[in-house]
């Protein structure tokens, strides 16, 4: 079957550059990679594009939180990105970043164009103002007692015990996260966005089946209930892109978020050949353009996004794409519960290719949530991958290398089985094609198990005992290898790696979809080795106590608005437990990879002990060299990712840069008990 050749641009939402991918972000981008993969190996010209999304006020606060420039920060998180995303083998076309040139002049395109056409109002508004820090307030950033509930320390927006809203005006006791200052009001000129011009197109756009049943459905809630003018500046001090006409104003990160799509395209064609911007992006181009997405975001991308391109002339994407959120156990990703698991975590312990089969076994085209329940994921890479599909290969290759030097029989013993595994292709395809990969999944598993019926009714094993039946042996071990052929052709954009293993152990080039109708034939193998291993529990195990262990090492530390909450009452007996000790710091250097931590030696007398602080925001290891302090001195020594801790010594404060190192008054000698 011929079909035509199609241009298609993907994209996945552009991960923010403060904190870490974690398995929840994973989800969209192996659901967007497979359907890139699928597309390619289809013969398609598929390019799959992303970037950090790299403004906005939390970036900002992070860096100086952590006493570095911004740009040095989205740097650092950039890289740790594009490690991850490699080893997962997302096959990103281009990744690149929001704070670029492309993407500030685009940012500009847009935005002056629909200031040309009408589009852009100036507004004054009344915000939260942060005197000390003499900044504006996100409502994320001001915590107070809410109106409704009497909950302390809830956030301006909403109350995460009573579930209110409500405007940070309307916050008891507010205060500032970042300084711990009570907010002023006060005035600021705005620009915003008059979304409502657009609503006709938008209400056309609902209606062309680009987006699917259930958000088509909600975006009608959110026409019924009016569409909102849409404040995209803010005020200085902000990370982002200044706004060309009004000096001290910036763009809201959400204006050149999604933007950076188009300058990552731009940037990848600049360096591409034949690779022409217009043909995706032009108004009557024919390309496609598919934008994969979480359900949090989609307002932005259903109303906002497409309204903004044709304010600025130019086409809409041909579809939005929404998943629902990744659950562990049933429940929210947890960072107590070390639920919370970062990419780079499960990389140190399981293969990727598991949890790549794993998403693609529970994805649908719906918004569904979909869980990772580990036993359940073990289960299904086991029974499934290892179990079934490696299990074919494994149980034809022995004989074929060791009684006819890895040759291939030259005609198929059952050509009807081969056929039936070749006409399965057209409902797998069209599963992947409509993201419905559980179904395809199913589909591929059925024939699996099909294939491995008939090597237990042909028994190879038998017949091998055979010398008379030595053809008959090698047509069914033939066939069996030309069954597990297509079999990987049709997982191969779930798969990458497992599927590079195949082809190396088939002797052939990578296969593409219009290829898997063609059996080998008289043709030679490799000697097999082991393409999958099974999920090794233990690992599992170690991965969940890592995922703890980051928390500690990760966890922002927000300054408390108020003081801290007095501990629940010990006994003197629980007190008493407690050996603090004079320690003189002997040495003091920063730990390599760890953002926070300092390790220490220090003298307690007549010993000397290694230490690992998280005091590296609050100090310099030159200024420690030779201070006393107090070490808690029988702590049992605690394994971090970054050696062993023999102890923990004593600060005040909250943690971050608002940290204070507890020295002895004058006279004290290393070794002293505290007491
Ligand atoms: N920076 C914005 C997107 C800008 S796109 C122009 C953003 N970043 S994010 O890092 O918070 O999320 C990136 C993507 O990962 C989003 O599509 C989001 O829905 C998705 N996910 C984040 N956590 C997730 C889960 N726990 N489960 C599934 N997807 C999740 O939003
Ligand atoms: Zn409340």
């Amino acid at each position: 079957m011929m079909t035509a050749q199609r241009s298609i641009l993907v994209t996945s939402a552009l991960p923010y550059a403060n904190g870490p991918i974690h398995i929840g972000h994973l989800v969209e981008y192996i659901q967007t990679d497979i359907w890139a993969r699928f597309q390619r190996m289809r013969g398609h010209r598929c390019y799959y594009v992303c970037a950090d999304d790299a403004h906005g006020t939390p970036i900002m606060l992070r860096a100086r939180q952590e006493g570095i420039d911004p740009e040095t920060l989205i740097a650092r998180v950039a890289e740790a990105h594009r490690a991850d995303f490699r080893d997962f083998r997302i096959s990103f076309d281009n990744y690149y970043s929001t704070h670029s040139p492309e993407n500030q002049r685009f940012a500009r395109l847009i935005y002056e164009r629909n200031r040309d056409g009408g589009h852009i109002v100036r507004r004054t508004i009344r915000q939260a103002y942060d005197p000390v820090e003499k900044m504006f307030l996100p409502d994320r950033f001001i915590k107070g007692t809410c109106p409704k509930c009497g909950a302390e320390d809830q956030y301006g927006d909403n109350c995460e015990v009573c579930g209110a809203s409500y405007s940070p005006a309307e916050l008891k006791n507010p205060r500032s996260v970042v300084s711990g200052a009570v907010p002023e009001e006060r005035e600021s000129d705005h620009y915003f966005f008059r979304l409502r011009d657009f609503e006709d197109a938008l209400r056309a756009w609902t209606r062309s089946g680009s987006l699917q049943p259930e958000v088509a459905h909600k975006l009608e809630e959110w026409f019924a209930a009016g569409l909102q003018e849409w404040d995209i500046s803010r005020d200085a001090p902000y990370f982002g892109f200044e706004i060309p006409d009004h000096p001290g104003k910036y763009f809201y990160v959400w204006l050149d978020a999604p933007i950076g799509y188009m300058a990552s395209f731009q940037n990848l064609c600049d360096r591409t050949p034949g690779l022409v911007f217009e043909d995706f992006w032009g108004l009557d181009a024919e390309a496609e353009i598919y934008h994969f997405i979480g359900k949090d975001i989609i307002y932005f991308h259903a109303l906002f996004w497409p309204a903004m391109l044709q304010g600025a002339g130019f086409r809409t994407p041909s579809a939005v794409y929404a998943h629902g959120f990744l659950t562990v156990d049933g429940q929210k990703m947890s960072k107590s519960r070390g639920t919370f698991i970062q990419a780079r975590t499960y990389l140190d312990h399981l293969n990727p290719e598991y949890l790549r089969y794993y998403f693609a076994a529970k994805l649908g085209p719906g918004v569904e949530d979909i869980d990772l329940n580990l036993e359940d994921f073990s289960r299904r890479v086991n029974a499934d991958l290892v179990g079934k599909v490696v299990n074919i290969a494994s149980r034809c290759a022995g004989f074929l290398t060791k009684r006819f030097e890895g040759e291939l029989s030259p005609q198929l013993a059952e050509p009807a089985l081969f056929a039936a595994f070749v006409q399965a292709g057209e409902a797998i395809a069209a599963a992947y094609e409509g993201r419905a990969f559980s179904r395809a999944v199913r589909e591929i598993m059925a024939l699996a198990d099909r294939a491995n019926q008939y090597i237990d009714e042909q028994a190879p094993w038998i017949v091998a005992k055979d010398p008379a039946q030595s053809e008959r042996l090698q047509g069914i071990c033939s066939l069996g290898i030309n069954l597990f052929r297509v079999l990987m052709g049709y997982l191969r954009p779930i798969l990458p790696a497992t599927a590079e293993a195949a082809e190396q152990f088939l002797q052939i080039p990578p296969l593409t979809w219009d290829d898997l109708p063609n059996p080998l034939l008289a043709h030679r193998i490799a000697p097999f080795r082991p393409l999958m291993t099974r999920v090794d529990p233990k690992k599992i195990e170690a991965m969940l106590q890592a995922a703890k262990a980051d928390l500690a090492a990760t966890a922002p530390q927000a300054k408390k608005p108020a003081r801290e909450p007095i501990a629940p009452e010990i006994s003197y007996e629980d007190f008493a437990k407690l050996d603090l000790r004079i320690v003189r710091i002997l040495e003091a250097e920063a730990v390599e990879g760890a953002d926070r931590l300092l390790r220490l030696q220090v003298d307690l007398g007549d010993e000397t002990r290694t230490v690992l602080a998280g005091i590296r925001a609050a100090y310099d290891p030159k200024d420690l060299v030779g201070k006393l302090t107090v070490l808690v001195a029988n702590l049992a020594p605690r394994k971090m990712r970054f050696g062993v801790s023999e102890g923990m010594i004593l600060a005040a404060g909250s943690g971050g840069r608002e940290l204070f190192l507890l020295e002895p008054d004058a006279g004290a000698k290393p070794g002293m008990r505290v007491r």
